[in-house]
């Protein structure tokens, strides 16, 4: 690894995470900002505190950023060199997190209904507003280091992608304040939950007016 490298490694046999590791630790000496994707099945440990190698791994880069930002804060910075970004996210493969209409070709009327009933509420239980957000964000172009900041608007969580380019609102209830508050945003692209309309059209008409009055022309609900 040379000085000023600023490549992603990509380990896809990640283990304990000895990657990360090594480039957290190199980035460290160097203040260079390479960037590393490590890739590690759930592979069962038997142990309770560490269940699996990927919980070992997620630890031991948790430790070591620990332990370089430590060192940084005790450091008397007389170059002043720019700060070492240390973090990462964690993803897991997972089915969408939001249930797929099953057209299974019985269109009579009591499977419709059933099939009906099971989507009014179409989000997976045990599903998180972070969970929804990056397949959003995935669905809609964003690679997953893209930055997310998490807004209050009205009161209301909004979670802006890429510098406000789309706001997401998973709010279970959407207001009208709220949507106003996002409009004055003048994000390009808008997704908000469709159960957070809960069936008021005249909200969600509302909302389509608004939003194009600011020139956002692409609102979808999911
Ligand atoms: C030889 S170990 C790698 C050790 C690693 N270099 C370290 O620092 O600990 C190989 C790892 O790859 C994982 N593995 C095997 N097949 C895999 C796959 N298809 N996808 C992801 N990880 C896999 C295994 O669970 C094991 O943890």
């Amino acid at each position: 690894m040379n000085e000023g490298d600023d490549f992603i490694a990509l380990d896809f046999f990640a283990g304990s995470g000895t990657t990360a590791h090594a480039i957290l630790g190199q980035n460290s000496v160097d203040r260079s900002h390479r960037k590393f994707i490590l890739v590690q099945l759930p592979e069962p440990t038997g142990r309770n505190d560490y269940p699996t190698i990927a919980d070992i791994c997620k630890e031991r880069v948790r430790r070591v950023i620990k332990k370089l930002n430590d060192e940084d804060a005790g450091k008397l910075d007389l170059e002043g060199s720019e700060k070492q970004d240390r973090g990462f996210r964690v993803f897991k493969l997972a089915e969408s997190n939001f249930k797929p209409w099953e057209a299974n070709g019985d269109s009579d009327a009591d499977s419709l209904a059933k099939q009906l009933e099971l989507h009014v509420q179409h989000v997976r239980e045990g599903r998180t507003a972070e969970d929804l957000l990056y397949e959003i964000l995935l669905k809609s172009g964003f690679a997953l280091t893209t930055p997310v900041e998490k807004l209050s608007l009205a009161g209301t969580t909004v979670f802006s992608v890429a510098g406000g380019t789309m706001l997401v609102c998973l709010e279970p209830e959407i207001t009208l304040e709220t949507i106003r508050a996002i409009a004055e945003k003048k994000p390009e692209r808008v997704v908000c939950l469709d159960s957070g309309f809960a069936d008021n059209d005249q909200l969600k008409a509302n909302a389509v007016q608004i939003f194009k009055a600011k020139g956002i022309n692409s609102f979808k609900t999911v």
